[in-house]
């Protein structure tokens, strides 16, 4: 499986702490099925060079070969929707034109629709990160409709179909699976302890609401066609 969405670099933001924490999320990820990592250290105001990115993922993918992990580290980032299309173009997903949108977490901007028709504009495919943990989406699912119909992809976080974030989230996130409105599922992992890099439970969640095949497309080819740059039905 590939997790497109995970907080594994060591020091950078309000995921791993460590470099042994993130070892301990890799053996967690490694020991769920995952063998492609798309490190997503949040992109704010105050920003990472996409260069010193790079660096810090070759880094930890070294101790990784060394130690024998059958896991491979990508980078990418979990870009704030303030940022301007110019920009976000400098942190996209493993050099393509794929790169996870981060809206405020407690509402849809007003404007998104038009801050994702200009991103469109200058080439970017935006990813939705996490919509069913949006108190407006979950209100309102369809104005995430709209955003798809204007070419935005969408990430659920695996947790949600579980219940880890809540009823509210993982009935959000049932139904936007039912409506045919999710294209990837990933961990959104944090840490080794209460947000890690699982993605089989979800899975089974999904699986059971549309089809394991269906279910497995959302951590297999989907994210692998993300990670070359291919369109999801080419
Ligand atoms: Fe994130």
């Amino acid at each position: 499986m590939i997790d497109i969405h995970c907080h594994i670099l060591p020091g950078i933001d309000d995921g791993s702490s460590s470099l042994e924490e993130s070892l301990a999320m890799a053996d967690i990820a490694v020991a769920d099925g995952i063998r492609t990592i798309v490190a997503t250290p949040h992109i704010k105001g105050e920003v990472h060079l996409p260069q010193f990115l790079q660096q810090q993922v070759m880094k930890l993918n070294e101790v990784l070969t060394k130690r024998n992990y059958p896991l491979q580290i990508l980078v990418g980032a979990d870009v704030s929707a303030m940022l301007p299309p110019q920009e976000i173009a400098r942190y996209t997903i493993n050099g393509s034109n794929y790169f996870l949108l981060e809206f405020p977490h407690s509402h849809l901007p007003k404007q998104a629709s038009q801050m994702v028709f200009n991103m469109c504009m200058a080439g970017l495919r935006p990813i939705i990160t996490h919509p069913e943990r949006n108190p407006s989406i979950i209100r309102e699912p369809e104005l995430l409709f709209s955003l798809v119909d204007s070419g935005c992809l969408v990430q659920v976080t695996a947790g949600s179909l579980t219940g880890n974030f809540g009823a509210d989230s993982r009935d959000c996130a049932g139904y936007l699976l039912k409506m045919g409105q999710v294209h990837f599922l990933a961990s959104d992992a944090h840490s080794a302890t209460h947000r890690r890099p699982v993605l089989s439970e979800g899975v089974s969640a999904a699986a059971a609401i549309i089809g394991d095949q269906a279910a497995q497309k959302l951590v297999t080819s989907n994210p692998a066609a993300v990670l070359s740059g291919r369109s999801l039905n080419g």
